[in-house]
């Protein structure tokens, strides 16, 4: 009998046929299931002779199932993997077309630099309220501060809705990074910034990057430290040198323009040493007014931030001079300026691949 059935159960030669044998056997009504039902109805003598076989008789086919299914199933593997080809033979392009924008790729070179001083990316939206792009920012509505940024403003969607204004720096991702993180926070925020200005060296859209920190003790020193190592990883020389002067931002108290040495190498103006100063950013200690803006107390928090345009430290660094050029989408420009996707911004590597 038992061989009869392991017979049966060699004989299925896919996993649905065997399928078929195991409901026809073990299933609800199948045979061994009936032979087990009838054990019941047995008189003890004829019970406990039979019940040991029948039990040993299920426990041989569920082995036998088991073992022919697994060994259906390499036989299906081993079959899909002789038929199943991939051919590795056809030629790659042989130019990779399309490149990375300067502006992606020294956006990319921030984060990984910031990401190494223990900074995260902090995003805002570019459609801004006034509340966030100046009011949080203490620019109250008559601040003259108002009028330094050539702002555009939105049309209302509803009769006396305050415009929403296209955020005109990146300044706002403080106030929303610091309502959403608290404190201690540490974090850039790179993105597009619009201003109604338009010349060889303005833009109405360009880029900046905003950093931001909230902790205890935070002094005018932590800031000089940080941009010094920005700003000597970003140019990837050791002779990078700081000035910073007096200034006014209404966020930050007291405030600093940062401005780093250059000097002439090979005819070309190349930032480094001191022959001559160039500004590159504005900067300070968080005001009082702004900690309490994000719900933070300014007794017990201080903070740095700083601003700066990005589309001119990519034209500072890879030696391009006219800022339009950046927007113009010219291909023949692209593939000169722009990096391989694959030269991905690296400390150990180098940030300028
Ligand atoms: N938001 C300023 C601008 O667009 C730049 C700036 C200055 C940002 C000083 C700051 C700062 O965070 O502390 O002109």
């Amino acid at each position: 009998m038992s061989d009869a059935l392991l017979d049966r159960i060699a004989a299925a030669s896919d996993l649905t046929e065997l399928d078929s044998v195991r409901v026809a056997l073990l299933g609800k009504s199948g045979e061994i299931t009936a032979r087990l039902k009838s054990l019941g109805s047995m008189d003890p003598g004829a019970r406990a002779a039979e019940a040991p076989k029948v039990h040993a008789l299920r426990e041989k086919v569920t082995g036998a199932i088991a073992e022919r299914k697994a060994s259906l199933e390499a036989a299906e593997l081993e079959s899909r993997l002789a038929t199943e080809t991939i051919d590795l033979s056809l030629p790659a392009p042989e130019t990779v077309s399309g490149t990375v924008h300067p502006v992606s790729q020294v956006m990319d070179e921030l984060a990984e630099i910031f990401a190494d001083l223990g900074f995260s990316v902090a995003e805002g939206p570019e459609i801004e309220t006034q509340w966030y792009n100046f009011t949080a920012l203490n620019m109250p509505e008559d601040h003259p501060a108002r009028a330094m940024q050539d702002t555009f403003y939105l049309e209302p969607r509803t009769p006396g809705e305050e415009p929403y204004v296209l955020r005109t720096h990146t300044s706002p991702v403080q106030i929303r990074a610091g309502e959403s993180h608290g404190a201690p926070i540490y974090v850039i925020a790179p993105g597009r910034v619009y201003r109604s200005d338009s010349d060889a060296t303005h833009t109405p859209m360009f880029h900046q990057v905003e950093g931001f920190v909230i902790d205890k003790g935070i002094t005018l020193g932590h800031l000089k430290w940080t941009l010094e190592t920005f700003l000597k990883a970003f140019f990837e020389r050791d002779d990078v040198v700081l000035r910073m002067r007096p200034s006014y931002f209404p966020f930050t108290e007291p405030s600093a323009e940062v401005d780093v040495g250059w000097s002439i190498e090979k005819g070309r103006r190349v930032v480094g040493g001191q022959q001559g100063w160039m500004e590159v950013l504005g900067s300070g200690i968080v005001h009082p007014r702004v900690i309490s803006n994000v719900g933070l107390d300014p007794d017990e928090w201080q903070g740095f931030a700083f601003g700066c345009g990005i589309d001119r430290l990519a034209m500072l660094k890879y030696g391009m001079d006219d800022l339009r050029a950046f927007f113009d989408g010219d291909i023949r420009w692209l593939k000169h300026y722009g990096f391989r996707a694959l030269d991905v911004p690296t400390l150990s590597g180098g940030v300028g691949a």
